[in-house]
């Protein structure tokens, strides 16, 4: 029997009870019969969750691009590994084989290196959808460098934080980027963020949309000719097998992103084993994931675990909606896509035209349908499942997160009888536990709690970039010797888990984590703002969205309300980026506050959602008075 590949849900049975009763033996034989390593590894596992501290393969030594790349050069150098689909369907999609990637990453790595970035070097990649992106990722993790890619839709305020925080030396961006019939001027974004990031030395530009751009002299150089003039061969760096690989900033409920930190060997043999199995990945097919390499989505499920298993991965530039609703099926016909692997969200928006964008492409070459980023609801679910699955392609609903680096909990197709909203069971060598208010584990099942895991996964965060102390409370110290994810679950008669949202301040819109102290800061930042207070509710498309409440100062009162409404969401959109924008603005006179000074967000919430039938105790508010009016004048 094969452990890296499961085919029935009594295989998974097994070898989840194997991965479980002995974690070492078990991850070790995975290391060891599908991976090539420099040296081989000392101890398969260490850790203390008080710490925290986890090590995974200590000792050994690899480079995951000769994992991702090199190893496949003899048996699939002539195979698409990227299949790049331009946002203009009218441009020729690009099929970038294994030998040409390893030219190009090569090339790119040894760009950076002539640019004077060393390992251990922090490197921002700010760019779209486009080749470079996958291949500027390789080129860091080729030369040992730690990539932080931040997502090309945030704000120049929002890039200027991240590339502060972690001292990058060099980013990498294009001259601009295509959104549908829009361009955007990433250059000009860079530019403005980087008036305030006194530690970048130098710029490379992909040039893609041909646009004039100023360029800095000695700082920013077009990266095409310095490809075209570097050589087209590279030795790998050797990295430890807990080297970091990349830093990827997200949301926390309060303060600054969290820079979330992953290293090597671990992420590798974990994202990669997943893939396999929660795709079912076979030789032949040809996977599209749809998020943006700017997330944790796309570092794991669009570059290094599909090439870490010697796929075709689909890199899409485009939107759904460009230059109509049926391009995601359109491409898939194109390309004959074997997974395709989406957020609700977009099923959501989709779901909402005529069945004639669905019905008019050939859909059968799917075998796979996945949904990754916030709970799938259950019309969603069945809207995907009839229209695009045709019945016939299971779906894998898939958690985790950015700190998990893989995927948690997840049928496996084929193998697992699916249940609309479930994300069904934990994957192999994962031990979720759902906890109770009082830090107790709640046995048993039909029963809901806080989810927390107890024991290390291989690809697990192992710290946030210079704040050791943060990564320890917020994800180690609510509960004792275990990982804290921040949402809430429940677990059904047969042992299915079904993830009910974040139980914190997080609110995930469109798929994407919002943490609402960044965007209460942004707000309170405007003059005629004296407080605010954000939450979320529900929305048809987004999942989630935002409703804002907002104290004005003396000196807003006089203005006029949906030009101030204008204003504030223009002041979010700079600092923060448009994803954060609020939906619903209500100026109000007092926000509900706890006699020590705590806004109660648990009536914000009830009211922002329509539902205030219930409103639960108020007797403890400093002004119980203000709820009535705010409930009066809401949206
Ligand atoms: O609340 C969960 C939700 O997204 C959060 C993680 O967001 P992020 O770090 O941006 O990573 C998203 C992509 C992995 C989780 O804490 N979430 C993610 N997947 C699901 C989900 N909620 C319900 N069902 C899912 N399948």
């Amino acid at each position: 029997m094969s452990n890296y590949h499961i085919k029935h849900l009594e295989e998974y049975y097994q070898v989840y009870r194997k991965s479980v009763r002995n974690p070492e033996a078990f991850w070790e034989e995975i290391a060891e019969e599908h991976f090539v390593w420099r040296k081989r590894w000392n101890n398969v596992l260490s850790w203390d969750f008080k710490k925290p501290e986890v090590k995974w393969f200590d000792g050994a030594q690899l480079n995951i691009t000769e994992n991702c790349i090199d190893r496949h050069l003899p048996t699939r150098g002539d195979k698409t590994a990227i299949l790049f689909e331009p946002n203009d369907p009218k441009e020729e999609a690009e099929h970038i084989t294994y030998r040409q990637l390893h030219q190009r990453v090569c090339k790119m790595a040894n760009v950076l290196l002539e640019k004077g970035i060393k390992k251990g070097d922090r490197v921002c990649i700010y760019l779209p959808m486009i080749p470079e992106l996958a291949v500027s990722v390789l080129a860091c993790a080729r030369i040992g460098a730690i990539h932080s890619v931040v997502f090309a839709g945030f704000s120049s305020n929002a890039l200027a934080t991240r590339i502060n925080d972690s001292d990058c030396k060099l980013v990498i961006t294009s001259d601009g980027s295509y959104r549908g019939a829009k361009t955007i001027d990433l250059k000009g974004i860079v530019d403005k963020a980087l008036e305030g990031c006194p530690g970048v030395e130098t710029v490379l530009v992909a040039k893609r949309i041909h646009s004039n751009i100023d360029m800095m002299p000695q700082r920013d150089h077009w990266l095409q000719p310095l490809l075209d003039d570097a050589y087209g061969d590279n030795v790998a760096e050797i990295m430890n097998a807990e080297d970091p690989l990349f830093i990827l900033y997200t949301s926390g409920s309060t303060g600054r992103p969290k820079g979330m930190v992953h290293t090597t060997a671990g992420y590798m043999v974990y994202t990669a084993y997943t893939f396999k199995n929660v795709f079912q990945y076979r030789e032949e097919d040809v996977y599209w994931c749809t998020a943006d390499i700017g997330w944790i989505t796309g570092h794991s499920y669009i570059v290094y675990g599909p090439l870490a298993n010697g796929a075709t991965t689909v890199m899409f530039e485009g939107i759904p909606s460009y230059p109509d609703f049926g391009r995601f099926w359109e491409v898939v016909q194109k390309h004959k896509v074997t997974q395709f692997y989406t957020a609700p969200t977009a099923i959501r928006a989709l779901a909402k035209e005529n069945l004639d964008y669905v019905e008019k492409y050939d859909l059968s070459s799917l075998k796979v349908l996945g949904s990754v980023g916030e709970p799938i609801n259950e019309e969603a679910w069945h809207w995907y499942n009839n229209n695009v699955g045709k019945k016939r392609s299971p779906i894998v609903d898939t958690w985790w997160q950015t700190e998990t680096g893989g995927i948690m909990i997840s049928p496996i197709p084929y193998v697992t009888p699916t249940t609309p909203t479930y994300a069904t069971l934990p994957f192999i060598g994962i031990q979720p536990a759902l906890m109770d208010e009082n830090g107790q584990e709640i046995k048993g099942n039909q029963v809901d709690g806080r989810l927390c895991i107890k024991f290390p996964w291989p690809s697990m965060a192992r710290t946030i970039w210079g704040d050791h102390e943060r990564y320890r409370d917020t994800y180690f110290s609510a509960y004792k010797d275990m990982y804290f994810t921040g949402d809430g679950a429940l677990r059904d008669a047969v042992g299915y888990y079904r993830i009910t949202g974040r139980v914190d301040d997080v609110i995930i819109v469109s798929g994407h984590n919002l943490g609402t102290a960044p965007i209460e800061d942004s707000i309170n930042e405007h003059p005629a703002v004296a407080e605010s207070a954000i939450v979320g509710f529900p929305h048809d498309v987004k999942g989630n969205a935002l409703y804002g409440y907002i104290i004005l100062k003396e000196t807003g009162e006089s203005r006029d309300k949906n030009n101030l409404r204008k204003e504030i969401n223009q002041q979010i959109t700079e600092q923060i980026g448009p994803i954060a924008k609020l939906d619903k603005i209500q100026f109000v006179s007092g926000l509900p506050k706890t006699r020590s000074g705590k806004i109660m967000r648990r009536i914000l919430r009830k009211i922002a959602s329509g539902d205030t039938s219930n409103l639960g105790d108020t007797s403890t508010l400093l002004n119980p008075e203000i709820v009535q009016e705010i409930m009066d004048e809401a949206l």
